[in-house]
């Protein structure tokens, strides 16, 4: 099963350097956080080990492959599974249909095999609005539709970018279950937050990103024994 290694990694837009030597690693099975305030650069991270904004610099290893230099489509059959923050759902196809879009042919599961019966399983909401259209569904409902329709390409590591963005409080902690069940069947797990409490309660390890530099790498009962770490790099 996978791990992750990101290693020295720089990414510019253009002429904007935005990322500067990033490492981080998330070894197969973990919960790994990636926090830090709006602009910090959790996006373009995760865009990058995505091949969606290829690094200029470094190197990013899943399961011993290397991925700079692959296109997204490339990457997205080793095993990796994007949740874009848009929640590109689309809003004219039922959850049904949104739901099978996500099935990518020709990936061998190393996992779960899953179906839209399992994605149901796992999100009984989407189960009760199976026949609606995607337009309709709440904040909440639409993003485990986005999270879903990744699990339909069987992953076996996730990229997540702030799913919990805009979530009723109640549908927060609900998905936050569900993440922690997908982590119990063997996925493994990058969650870009701004949302500190959601994400360090169901993570292993954290990482805090500020102007495109690591700042912190540590476990979840380190990083709370700091409260001047997260003072400097979280707070608003
Ligand atoms: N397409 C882009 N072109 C130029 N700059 C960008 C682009 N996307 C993001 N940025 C800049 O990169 C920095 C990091 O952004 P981002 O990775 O989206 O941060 P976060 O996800 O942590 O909020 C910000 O300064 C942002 O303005
Ligand atoms: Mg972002």
């Amino acid at each position: 099963m996978g791990t992750l290694s990101v290693t020295d990694v720089s990414t510019h837009y253009g002429t904007s350097h935005i990322l500067f030597g990033v490492t981080l690693e998330v070894k197969a099975g973990e919960i790994v956080c990636l926090l830090g305030r709006n602009g910090a650069g959790k996006t373009t991270t995760i865009k990058t080990i995505m091949g969606l904004a290829p690094a200029s610099d470094g190197t990013i290893t899943f399961n011993g492959e290397q991925l700079v230099g692959k296109p997204p489509y490339e990457i997205a059959r080793l095993g990796v599974g994007y949740v874009p923050d848009d929640r590109l759902i689309f809003p004219d196809l039922t959850v049904r249909e949104n739901l099978e879009i996500g099935i990518k042919k020709g990936i061998e599961p190393d996992g779960a095999d899953w179906s839209v019966n399992k994605i149901y399983d796992l999100f009984p909401r989407l189960a009760d609005l199976d026949g609606n259209l995607g337009g309709y569904l709440s904040g909440g409902e639409q993003q485990m539709l986005t999270v879903g329709r990744t699990l339909m390409g069987n992953p076996s590591l996730l990229l997540l970018d702030e799913p919990v963005e805009g979530v009723a409080p109640i549908v927060v902690q609900e998905l936050g279950k569900q993440i922690e069940i997908l982590k119990e069947m063997g996925l493994t797990i990058l969650l870009a937050e701004q949302n500190i409490a959601f994400a360090t309660n169901i993570s292993d390890r954290a990482y805090i990103i500020e102007t495109g530099h690591i700042r912190y790498e540590g476990s979840i009962e380190d990083l709370a024994q700091q409260p001047e770490v997260k003072q400097k790099y979280l707070m608003i």
